[in-house]
């Protein structure tokens, strides 16, 4: 898209990535888009606020020179270095030599690591002000949000806040950049959320005091370097954030995760019958087969519903494998608090539970319940598996946070 003027002088100059197959080398992107947003402000002193990723230069270049010739350039502010934002520095740095470059203490030799430029790099501290004539720039530091050198930059005339990657979200920018003007908001809500667990959920209480930190700004508008710029309910967004970093410690909203896999159908049958028993109470429920589903889509799930019911058989004395693959992404999340129960096949020995409790103690997951049964399950076993998805839906659905 070309430029667009968020403010008088201030512009948005993003790019859409929709060739990334994976985000972060992990987390699929190319279907719904990404977009890195960039902005670009005019006054006696031009400023370029995050950059793009090194495969999009020409575009962004172009995007620049709607605006500005880069000689023209007095200041590039890195508010975080990965490299999505970061990663056109070095190419832009040859077409705009003179302009000078800002960032945190803690970026300043990250910058020198990635990019190995030394020169022309001046670090700020958490409030300062930077005047750029009659606009004015404050910067505030945010830890781990997502990495430990973040900050953020608030343009005070407009209240523009450029947050980077806090209040950001997956999906690709189509048409508008604003959310007062997208027809699908919910899709941006739910890419914003899987972006939430995949990226930020793991530094939530960083998440918080950065909210906490922020709260005296009240920003009109809210523009992150992915997603939407929140202009119409700028509000919107940092509440969300609020509510989804609260999950970490809550377990989340009265809702269930069924997390299935089965080898020849026994497990399979089991778990259509504990559904029955999950609709009968009532519950919202949400079924992910592990064997085929991507963990960045189930890891969305898992984070929002305080429930979670895991059906897979015993494979070799242990868990299911794609099962126990997504339990150790669920810990490297920081995904806590769930009610778990537990149901499956096995052959000869089990040990699908056993291997379950053990991830259970280790993520501060509650093990509830839970149903073995040898081969295929019996008329008896199957009436107990629906009351099983009919006792736990009601019981996720009364249990206070
Ligand atoms: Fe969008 Fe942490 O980079």
């Amino acid at each position: 898209m070309p430029r667009i003027e968020i403010a008088p002088n201030v512009f948005w100059i993003g790019v859409n990535d929709y060739n990334t197959e994976l985000f972060e080398g992990l987390w699929p992107v190319s279907e719904k888009g990404v977009s890195y947003n960039s902005y670009l402000l005019k006054d006696q002193k031009n400023v370029l606020i995050d950059l793009v990723k090194s495969s999009y230069f020409d575009e962004f270049l172009y995007q620049i020179k709607q605006v500005i010739e880069p000689r023209d350039l007095h200041y590039i502010v890195v508010n975080h270095m990965e490299p999505d934002h970061s990663g056109t520095l070095s190419l832009l740095r040859e077409v705009a030599p003179q302009a000078t470059i800002l960032c945190t203490p803690q970026a300043q030799p990250m910058i020198q690591a990635f990019y190995h430029l030394e020169k022309g790099i001046q670090t700020v501290q958490d409030g300062d002000e930077l005047s750029l004539g009659t606009k004015k720039l404050q910067f505030f530091f945010i830890p781990f949000v997502h990495w430990p050198e973040t900050m953020v930059t608030f343009e005070q005339s407009f209240g523009i806040l450029f947050s980077c990657d806090a209040f950001g979200g997956y999906g690709a920018l189509k048409g508008t950049i604003f959310d007062d003007q997208c027809q699908n908001l919910d899709f941006y809500i739910d890419e914003a959320l899987r972006y939430y667990a995949n990226i930020v959920a793991k530094f939530s209480a960083m998440v918080k005091k950065a909210i906490a930190k922020l709260s005296d700004i009240k920003p009109n508008v809210v523009a992150p370097s992915h997603g939407l710029i929140w202009r119409g309910n700028p509000q919107q967004i940092v509440e969300l954030y609020q509510k989804w970093a609260d999950f970490q410690t809550t377990g989340g909203e009265a809702g269930v995760t069924l997390l299935y896999g089965t080898m020849y159908g026994a497990t399979e049958k089991a778990t259509e019958t504990f559904m029955q028993g999950l609709l009968k109470s009532e519950v919202p429920f949400e079924v992910f087969d592990v064997r085929k589903i991507h963990p960045s889509y189930i890891l969305k799930t898992l984070w929002q519903n305080r429930g979670v019911a895991v059906a897979v058989p015993t494979y070799e004395t242990g868990l299911f494998p794609p099962l126990a693959h997504l339990l150790d992404l669920a810990k490297r999340k920081g995904i806590a608090g769930k009610k778990v129960v537990y149901l499956g096949s096995f052959a000869w020995s089990g040990g699908a539970k056993r291997e379950l409790e053990k991830w259970c103690a280790d993520l501060n997951w509650e093990m509830i319940d839970s149903l073995e049964f040898k081969g295929n399950p019996t008329i008896q076993e199957f009436q107990k598996v629906e009351e099983l998805g009919n006792r736990f839906g009601k019981m996720i659905k009364q249990v206070s946070i």
